[in-house]
């Protein structure tokens, strides 16, 4: 058959012409004879004819989504006349005429239109286009007319989504019609010449070689259902796809048989290299000692002295870029590299880090379900070696997906961690055993405590091991490794300006004019990578520079250029010179995060599936986000940490608990069913939108870790007044505390003087000695005018916020309700001026303490979930029982019996192991009050009991008054409540405590 486009002479029977992808005339399949475009029957034989497609797919013209066309028109004038790598996909449905040789063509074409949109549509879904389509099959292209550096991937994985696609389809179709459909897909990588594209986005070229005529026979022999490849797409796409090879196949007009795979799914390798191939990375200079550095740490490691080496450096400096390049570089080959990093809201995401790690190692995808997931863990490690058998349930654990019944789950929280820790260290340590590995964890500024201890405990065990751990962080984060032989620390500062000048001349180009441009770049941004990236966008945007990238020249007078002081002025400024709708939908965008996942982001938008592509793709061209991911779907990630800190930061507050709440349902729903492994992020999102209900029960599925010695350093050593108080310890600390006071004052040192009197507050309010306690307090506030409130004087939180809590505490027991709030409310807004966690919790129970003593219920549950969210968002664990115990004692008055005393065990139990005394009698009152008010009377009376012991030993005698007040309300026998309420009774009279003595009073005869 002659090609009506080329004169190609074509095999009898062809429907594309296999040199320029031209649709070949239609023919009767009766007779032969040539059918026109839109004959239903033969005109020779009056055989009824296949209906052709409908209209929409007559041109690419109607077909093609705008974003892509957009694309195509705004690139044709570069490609055309180019010779272009491509990747060519072919498919169709296998014997559909025989399939519906009974039934009516139009009828017919009703059931296999919707096969090629599906087609289409995954076509399209991988920004590939389409050539051509043909009665029951298409033609696509990938690489050409929209370039891309990945486009065997992208055919790839638009096979898979088609196979699925239809298949799916057919599922229905048999269901209704009982009949099945099957499509073939096949699929070539090589180059072709762009001979022109027409205003119709149809494209004619020329292959090269073989690069059509293979792809065809790929399809034509593919088993319906199946999708094959050629070994030179193969060659592009090792790791982003699984194949098995079905060997060598003799193809007509081939001498030789060409090796033939079938594509089987896609890889679990994670894409970073993706992601960076996208952007387009700038060339890499300078490094080279850094790079030297890196090199020795892995020699030293190959030769099974492991190594840790941190890379230090400010925001946008080059620490992950270094990594890339050093992991990409052929010093690694041989190695297992394994990456992950923190993200933002890393702290509150017990493990995060290390899950990825695991999922990377595992191979575990987006789409495994909990048996792949636990068969692939299983399987790896019982290949990998027997005794590690032991580390299953715990990874299990860790990854999520242990059984509900397994007696792992039934451990408690620490021994759950502690063998996590130590399953993943073996597994990690016998692997090294098999092959060097190369361990990457970023941001650690963000770690969460779980993978810090992680990390701790395995660079203990380096020394031995073929394994380099490889860190990077920003300045301001610590960690205890500093002593070790075998740590390196490298701290990577700007580029030194030789460096930024060979960095921008590829960027810029060589024209004359752009010298002092260059020099004042240098100047300004110091050298630091990022900035110099983002200062040349803003020249393009603002058109100081024109041409194209690698080519610019100035265009307006370089005194007229402002280049703002700070990276992040620059990017803020960029952000606010987008049109108003990218700019909304940047924002939008930013606030599920630094990675967005396509349905998220289509899902909160508020955009349709074309305008958001759109969108994105503007986005992507002006370099703010770039395509991370392709499959199973599309995600999209900020292009740097501080693109994404500064787009989230320019949000306004009220929209960004608006969308935060959107991010939230969307998750919800999106994965119903996987909720408990993204119980962390749910927990940040709620916890922005401000459902502190939500943020709760999310958050308790993340159990923390707290350590004695952290407590003890916030509380500054064993015989600090806060220690004293903390054991119970009261009597003796208040000597030490009035002595520090006094000290204070005669040596004028008023740091000392603060949070002495802040201490004494704090012990006589235990003590029950409401008034010497409201003293120091006010005497406090007097003393912290100004800026001084906002100094937290070498204490976890600012004592101007920690006396008014204390204040409002006490004026509570002393009815004085009204002073008491104007106290807890100065006490919250101070903190939450400051933004400073463990102030807000503090303040927060303070206020909501108040509250539940005036029996407000609702005020109290808003004020104590705010404040647990925040302590366990901030990890303040050694504030958990301070909040968790009024808390459960509030839910018990809402009439929430079960969860209130759940937090109160929790509280009590957590206090015990923190060995936290001060107070402890009020929380065991509070829990006796919550089992009174389940019906637990019994249960009641012995914790009121213990409530009274308590309240004795540490001497807290307006405790002991609430207990007795307890024991009253519990009595059985008339004479002995009336004697433990006289006890009550007499205790809060001499104590002040008017609203209790009152109420004491009225149970009297
Ligand atoms: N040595 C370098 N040569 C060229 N470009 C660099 C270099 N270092 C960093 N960059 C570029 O600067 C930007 C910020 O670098 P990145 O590594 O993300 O910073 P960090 O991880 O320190 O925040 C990236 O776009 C990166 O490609
Ligand atoms: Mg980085």
């Amino acid at each position: 058959m002659r090609c009506p486009h080329c004169q190609h002479d074509n095999r009898p029977g062809s429907r594309f012409c296999e040199e320029c992808a031209t649709a070949l005339q239609r023919a009767c399949a009766a007779c032969g004879a040539p059918l026109s475009a839109t004959a239903k029957f033969c005109p020779e034989c009056a055989h009824p004819a296949a209906a052709p497609p409908a209209r929409q797919f007559v041109s690419p013209e109607i077909y093609t989504p705008k974003h892509l066309a957009e694309r195509i028109l705004t690139s044709k004038a570069a490609i055309e006349g180019e010779r272009k790598h491509v990747t060519i996909l072919f498919a169709d449905l296998k014997g559909s005429m025989e399939l519906l040789a009974d039934r009516d063509p139009e009828e017919a074409r009703k059931l296999l239109d919707p096969v090629l949109e599906r087609m289409i549509h995954a076509v399209h879904r991988y920004e590939g286009t389409v050539n051509q389509v043909m009665g029951d099959g298409i033609m696509a292209l990938f690489g050409a007319p929209i370039a891309q550096e990945d486009h065997a991937a992208r055919a790839c994985y638009a096979a898979l989504r088609m196979q699925d696609a239809v298949s799916r389809y057919a599922e229905e179709l048999r269901r209704t019609h009982g009949v099945d459909v099957q499509i073939r897909v096949g699929v070539n990588s090589g180059d072709v010449v762009v001979r022109s594209i027409g205003s119709d986005l149809h494209m004619d070229y020329t292959a090269v070689g073989q690069t059509t005529h293979l792809a065809g026979r790929m399809e034509q022999l593919a088993r319906p259902g199946s999708t094959l490849l050629t070994q030179a797409t193969l060659r592009e796409v090792e790791g982003y796809v699984e194949v098995k090879p079905l060997g060598a196949m003799p193809i007509r007009g081939l001498p030789e048989p060409v090796p033939v795979f079938e594509l089987t799914g896609a890889g679990t390798v994670r894409t970073r290299l993706q992601a960076s191939v996208a952007r387009g990375l700038t060339w890499f200079v300078g490094r080279d000692a850094e790079m030297e550095q890196l090199r020795h740490a892995l020699e030293q490691a190959s030769r099974g002295r492991g190594e840790v080496v941190a890379v230090v450096g400010e925001p946008g400096v080059g620490k992950s870029r270094l990594f890339y390049e050093f992991i990409h570089s052929h010093r690694t080959h041989g190695w297992l590299v394994l990456e992950s990093s923190s993200v933002s809201y890393g702290k509150a995401a017990p493990w995060l880090p290390l899950v990825d790690l695991l999922k990377t190692y595992f191979k575990i995808g987006d789409r495994d379900d909990t048996r792949a997931i636990r068969a692939k863990v299983t399987g790896t490690l019982l290949t990998l070696d027997e005794v590690l058998k032991d580390g299953i349930a715990p990874l299990l654990w860790l990854l999520d997906v242990l059984p509900d019944d397994h007696e792992f789950g039934q451990l408690d929280a620490r021994s759950r961690r502690i063998a996590a820790i130590q399953a993943v260290r073996r597994v990690l340590l016998r692997e090294s055993a098999s092959q060097p590995l190369l361990l990457v964890f970023e941001d650690l500024h963000w770690i969460d405590t779980e993978t810090q201890a992680f990390l701790d405990a395995f660079v203990e065990s380096l020394p031995s091991l073929h394994v380099l751990l490889a860190v990077n962080y920003r300045p301001e984060y610590q960690h205890a490794w500093g002593g070790k032989t075998y740590y390196r620390q490298l701290r990577i500062d700007a580029l030194p300006p030789a460096n930024a000048e060979a960095l921008l001349k590829p960027l810029l180009g060589e024209h004359a004019s752009l010298a002092p441009l260059r020099r004042l770049l240098v100047e300004r941004t110091e050298g630091n990578p990022l900035f110099l990236e983002e200062c040349v966008r803003t020249l393009v945007e603002t058109q100081v520079l024109v041409g194209q990238r690698g080519a610019y020249q100035v265009a307006k007078e370089p005194g007229a250029i402002q280049v703002p002081a700070t990276v992040q002025a620059i990017l803020a400024t960029r952000i606010d010179r987008l049109a108003p709708e990218d700019k909304r939908l940047l924002l939008t965008a930013s606030v599920i995060g630094k990675d967005l996942p396509w349905t998220l982001l289509l899902a909160i938008s508020e955009l349709g599936e074309d305008e958001l592509r759109r969108g994105l793709a503007r986005l992507q061209s002006a370099e703010f986000v770039y395509e991370a991911k392709l499959f199973p779907d599309v995600e999209y990630t900020f292009k740097h940490a501080l693109t994404h800190e500064v787009a989230y930061g320019s949000l306004l507050q009220d929209r960004r608990r608006a969308v935060h709440g959107r991010v939230l349902a969307a998750i919800e729903r999106l994965y119903a069913d996987r909720r408990a492994e993204h119980a962390e992020r749910l927990a940040h999102h709620a916890f922005r939108a401000e459902l502190w209900a939500k943020a709760l029960h999310y958050l308790d599925q993340t159990g923390t870790a707290e350590t004695q010695p952290s407590i003890d350093a916030v509380l500054g050593g064993p015989e600090s007044p806060a220690s004293l108080w903390w054991r119970g310890m009261h009597e003796r600390a208040v000597t030490i505390a009035s002595r520090d006071r006094t000290v204070g004052i005669d040596f004028g040192n008023f740091p000392l003087f603060v949070t002495a009197n802040f201490r004494l507050g704090q012990i006589h309010h235990s003590l029950g000695e409401y008034d010497k306690a409201t003293g120091v307090l006010n005497e406090n506030i007097a003393a912290l005018a100004g800026d001084l409130r906002r100094e937290t004087f070498g204490l976890a939180g600012l004592p101007s916020v920690f006396s008014r809590a204390w204040l409002a505490l006490c004026l509570a027991e002393q009815g004085a309700f009204e002073e008491a709030r104007r106290a807890a409310d100065e006490a919250v807004a101070l903190a939450m001026q400051q933004d400073h966690a463990f102030s807000i919790v503090v303040a927060r129970v303070g206020s909501g303490v108040l509250d539940a003593r005036r029996g407000r219920v609702g005020a109290a549950l808003a004020e104590l979930e705010q404040a647990l969210v925040v302590e366990r968002v901030a990890d303040i664990a050694m504030l958990f029982p301070v909040v968790a115990a009024p808390l459960g004692w509030t839910y018990a008055l809402d009439g929430r019996h079960d969860e209130g005393l759940a937090l109160l065990q929790e509280a009590i139990a957590r206090a015990d192991a923190m060995q936290l005394a001060a107070n402890h009698a009020q929380r065991l009152v509070w829990y006796g009050d919550a089992q009174r008010l389940a019906g637990r009377e019994h249960a009641a009376r012995r914790t009121a009991a213990q409530a009274l012991e308590a309240a004795r030993r540490t001497g807290e005698r307006g405790h002991e008054a609430y207990a007795r007040q307890l024991l009253g309300t519990l009595a059985s026998e008339r004479d002995e409540a009336v004697e433990h309420y006289r006890a009550a009774l007499a205790l809060a009279e001499r104590l002040g405590m008017q609203p209790l003595a009152t109420a004491v009073a009225s149970c009297l005869p």
